[in-house]
């Protein structure tokens, strides 16, 4: 395929011009010979500018097609996959996929790491020991004919566009930009094979697009390209005002993951899942409506079905699987501090993106392409919207390896609380279902 020359192409963009197909075809072909600088000052201009629908079906197909599109149609069905347009504390994922493999779907998954404020599955997976994410595409389709579930990373074989995409963007404010967000997504959604996609859109202030509005204009981008590149795409539009669950952070999310897969975990991470799985269960005719679903997948979590898988993911992929039953055992940042209510009250707000602005703070997130995460750092939330609390009472706890990156984390943890008079309640936690049972 034709190289193009990427200056015009990014001066076309930075102008408002729409690419060709063939052009986007050829800057992803050949994207590992451009520099960075020149790359970044692209994703600058996409943002800058934005991308039309049919320059985003053009980059989301030659984004997958960067490396293996996986046939999976001789791995038994419903072949299913989800993914988050990112939050804070959102480690639906590492319940999720085992939870609906255990209830007779196989979850084909890519995943990424994490992208700014929000976090990411592949970083958290790997405070689970040696945990391989890059696995190889032959490799992959084998797990999924043994376990039904294997959850990998963009690598070398599978999406390598949006591997160096996703990680310049990261970096380069260049995260909020909805053809972005969409060809990213749905390209590790094609090529990892799955029929049946479910989005979770998060909209708030710890999501990528805070408004409704904004939200809204995302599921129906995501839901029109993947159905013209031939996928069924069912998107939920949920909260992301606070975190999610109570712990924000890698190894700490791993370990709340692992209670709500032991039939525990917080309220509202157990409701996501039950939705968002019964959704794919009745989507993939498992279960002949919701409810019949929701009551299955519960008792797959509360008999311990569905953490038998995920402990069985965990050691076909290379991790430690006795960390499953010890989550005394994975990474723990050494240093700890508490953030105390100032006066007795209601929290009546707690907000994601300061939360999720602290985890990087606390090392848990990138500010370069190549530092390294803390997987120990990270806050437990130990009030939310709603609770009372007393004067002095810790509101959270904070963790880092480093003295001053434990003060800034505490510093951005304390902005995110605010308590008062009044009563307040949490917002709902599903907004809208497009595409789905309820869409
Ligand atoms: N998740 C992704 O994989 N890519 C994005 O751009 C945002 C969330």
């Amino acid at each position: 395929m034709h190289r193009p020359d990427i200056l015009p192409l990014i001066r076309a963009k930075r102008d408002g011009h729409a690419l060709s197909r063939e052009d986007i075809e050829g800057l992803i072909a050949h994207l590992g010979t451009y520099p960075d600088y020149q790359v970044a000052a692209w994703l600058m201009a996409c943002t800058c500018r934005g991308l039309s629908l049919d320059e985003t079906v053009a980059l989301t197909r030659a984004m997958a097609h960067s490396g293996e599109v996986l046939d999976l149609s001789d791995v038994p069905g419903p072949r299913v996959d989800k993914h988050s347009t990112g939050g804070v504390g959102d480690k639906v994922t590492l319940v999720l996929a085992p939870l609906v493999a255990a209830a007779g779907a196989t979850v084909a998954k890519l995943s990424g790491r994490g992208l700014g404020h929000t976090g990411g599955t592949i970083d958290k997976l790997e405070s689970l020991g040696s945990f391989q994410t890059a696995i190889e595409p032959e490799r992959f389709k084998a797990q999924l004919r043994r376990l039904r579930v294997a959850v990998a990373g963009q690598s070398r074989g599978m999406t390598p566009a949006d591997g160096r995409l996703y990680a310049l963007r990261d970096v380069t404010a260049t995260i909020e930009c909805p053809g972005l967000i969409c060809a990213s997504i749905l390209s590790k959604k094609i090529a990892a094979g799955a029929d049946i996609i479910l989005l979770d859109v998060k909209t708030g202030r710890g999501a990528f697009m805070e408004t409704e509005a904004e939200a809204e204009a995302l599921a129906r981008m995501l839901r029109e390209v993947g159905e013209r590149l031939g996928r069924r795409v069912i998107c939920v539009v949920s909260a992301m005002g606070q975190p999610l669950g109570q712990n924000v952070g890698n190894a700490l999310e791993v370990a709340e993951a692992m209670e709500t897969l032991s039939g525990g975990g917080p309220a509202d991470l157990r409701e996501i899942c039950l939705e968002l799985g019964a959704q794919l269960c009745v989507a993939g005719g498992l279960d002949p409506d919701a409810a019949t679903a929701r009551t299955r997948l519960a008792g797959l979590l509360d008999d311990g079905t569905a953490k038998a898988r995920f402990r069985e993911l965990v050691a076909a992929q290379g991790g430690d699987a006795t960390l499953v039953d010890g989550p005394e055992y994975l990474p723990s940042a050494p240093l700890s501090t508490h953030v105390v209510a100032r006066q007795a009250g209601t929290v009546l707000d707690l907000d994601a993106r300061c939360i999720g602005d602290a985890v990087v703070a606390l090392g848990a997130g990138r500010r370069t392409k190549e530092d390294v995460l803390d997987l120990g750092a990270g806050v437990r939330l130990l009030a939310k919207v709603g609770d009372v609390v007393e004067t002095g009472q810790p509101l959270a706890e904070v963790r880092a390896s480093e003295p001053e990156r434990l003060e800034a984390g505490r510093h951005a943890v304390e902005q995110a609380y605010k308590t008062g008079e009044g009563p307040a309640s949490p917002p709902p936690l599903i907004h809208a279902i497009y595409g789905g049972i309820a869409g």
